[in-house]
């Protein structure tokens, strides 16, 4: 299977046995880390990681990642790069290609991962936009494969809005891998018609059901995974906060809903997630709508049924399988 010199832009450029591949080249690695052996194969490797929004997970994972691989970073943070402001991305692509052997790109647009993908001639990086999260679903599906055994017969749960970029990554990673996906949520913030179509091809090929509902009950004793995210994301207009809270307020995950998915059922969440009023924005919210869970609650998040840890460690050891298998061969 050869990946190098390819871009990492979204889940549906790839094939399910090459994301099959990804997720064991994974566990490989992870063995590493756990065992302390060393895989340090880029020590000649540059990368550079631009984040236009801000991240704890994916930016540590990308600079561990890197580090274990024996790869050079350079962070560009929201304001540290002249990419869009005084210089185009076909430019500043061509610019970071001769210096670097990677672009790693977090921003807003798609369109703009995608230019650069276009105008670089070395490997691209999605580590998150407005469309998809794909080294997010990578993670979760290692996540959710080491907690089942497997992922024969598995059906993912998405709760809230069902167009967001996490929603839009699991649905094609549900799709790719032959993995049944609900995506629940309000008639509203159902997802977009073209990438639901596209991912209803792949499951018709896969075998996975797909379905769109806004009814919990769709959920009874079906679902293994409870999966759900923020419900506005970075870059969303902070004035949408009360329609948002009245859209998806049946939606939140609570004892109840997981309890109706069945008694096995397991709860992930990408981070950061509101569950509490320890954050700056959860007592904001709090103040001004009087909510003091939002997504999920407190005691479903802390509950033994929540593997959001696990699923946090897994964006690493994923992170650097992208890395590696995209690189390989030009050490
Ligand atoms: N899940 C995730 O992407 O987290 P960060 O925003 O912290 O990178
Ligand atoms: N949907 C969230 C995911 C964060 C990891 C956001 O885009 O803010």
């Amino acid at each position: 299977m050869d990946f190098t010199g390819r871009d990492f832009l979204q889940i549906l450029d790839f094939s399910p046995d090459e994301l099959r591949y990804m997720l064991d080249v994974a566990k490989v690695f992870k063995n590493y880390k756990k065992t302390g052996q060393s895989h340090k194969y880029f020590p000649d490797k540059n990368a550079v990681l631009i984040f236009e929004k801000t991240s704890t997970r994916t930016r540590c994972s990308f600079e561990v990642a890197c580090h274990d691989l024996g790869i050079g970073t350079t962070y560009l943070d929201p304001s540290g790069s002249q990419m869009g402001h005084k210089e185009s991305i076909a430019d500043t692509a061509q610019v970071l290609a001769k210096l670097y052997d990677g672009i790693e790109y977090r921003g807003f647009a798609q369109k703009t991962v995608d230019d650069l993908a276009k105008y670089a001639d070395v490997p691209v990086w999605n580590g998150l936009t407005d469309y998809c999260h794909p080294t997010q679903a990578l993670a979760d599906f290692l996540t959710i494969e080491e907690h089942f055994g497997s992922l024969d017969e598995l059906t993912v749960a998405y709760l809230g809005d069902t167009r967001n970029n996490v929603a839009n990554s699991l649905m094609a990673m549900s799709a790719k891998m032959g993995v049944n996906y609900i995506g629940c949520g309000p008639e509203v913030l159902k997802p977009d018609t073209k990438l639901l179509k596209q991912c209803q091809e792949v499951a018709a090929q896969t075998g996975a059901q797909i379905t769109i509902t806004s009814d919990l009950q769709t959920l009874a004793n079906t679902a293994d995974v409870i999966y759900t995210d923020v419900w506005l994301s970075m870059g969303e207009d902070k004035a949408k906060w009360q329609e948002r809270i009245d859209q998806l307020k049946p939606y939140q995950v609570t004892m109840d809903v997981m309890n109706l998915a069945g008694p096995d059922a397991i709860f992930m969440h990408p981070l950061p997630s509101f569950h509490d009023l320890e954050t700056s924005v959860g007592r904001d919210v709090h103040d001004k709508f009087g909510l003091s869970e939002l997504e999920v609650t407190n005691e479903v998040f802390n509950s033994k049924r929540s593997l959001v840890f696990e699923e946090a460690e897994n964006r690493m050891h994923t992170i650097k399988t992208v890395i590696y298998l995209t690189l390989k061969g030009r050490e």
